[in-house]
């Protein structure tokens, strides 16, 4: 998949080493990846924005053809935009597959040229979310090995009571 550019979608709030884990796999396939951390999302994050990228950038830095920003509207406007022929999504167990098949259907359906690409972490990164890690760290569970050390550290700031309940 030489000349293809792909965009790598979603909330990374914040990235885990399941998503890097992606991203390394992806760099390698694809001559240019984009991350791209969602807008408009209607969750409720606890890292803005510019926090995310942030994180992504300083987890990205070791690769070359990797670059990190936001958006918001339409995936597939932005795939245009950015003259992107492909969408790098994750499979972590069944759950993920319905709901991303969806998502790639109607992508699909709004942008037939676009083709969404899927890609397994390793097995040891397939029951890892955002989410999981937020709610560990919050309970004073420790998420080593789960997000590197600069992510470990926006939790502690952000929540501080960490450990001490
Ligand atoms: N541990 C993981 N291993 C592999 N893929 C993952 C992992 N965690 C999330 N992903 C994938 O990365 C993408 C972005 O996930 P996420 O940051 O949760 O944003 P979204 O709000 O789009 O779900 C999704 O395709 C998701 O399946
Ligand atoms: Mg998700």
């Amino acid at each position: 998949m030489n000349n293809v550019k792909a965009i790598y979608p979603g909330s990374f709030d914040p990235v885990t080493y399941g998503h890097l884990d992606l991203i390394a796999r992806s760099s390698k396939l694809f001559e240019h990846l984009v991350v791209a951390v969602l807008r408009n999302s209607s969750k409720n994050p606890l890292f803005n924005v510019e926090e995310r990228v942030e994180m992504l950038t300083e987890g990205v830095a070791g690769f070359g053809n990797v670059s990190v920003c936001s958006f918001d509207g339409l995936l597939v406007d932005f795939a245009r935009q950015q003259k992107a022929q492909a969408v790098l999504r994750g499979i972590r167990a069944i759950s993920d597959y319905e709901y991303e098949l969806q998502m790639a259907m109607m992508n699909r359906r709004l942008a037939p040229e676009l083709e969404t690409v899927f890609l397994m972490p390793d097995g040891k990164y397939s029951f890892l979310s955002s989410r999981l890690v937020k709610e560990v760290f919050e309970l004073g569970g420790s998420v080593e090995g789960l997000v590197p050390q600069f992510v470990i550290d926006r939790l502690s700031q952000r929540v501080p009571k960490n450990g001490s309940r």
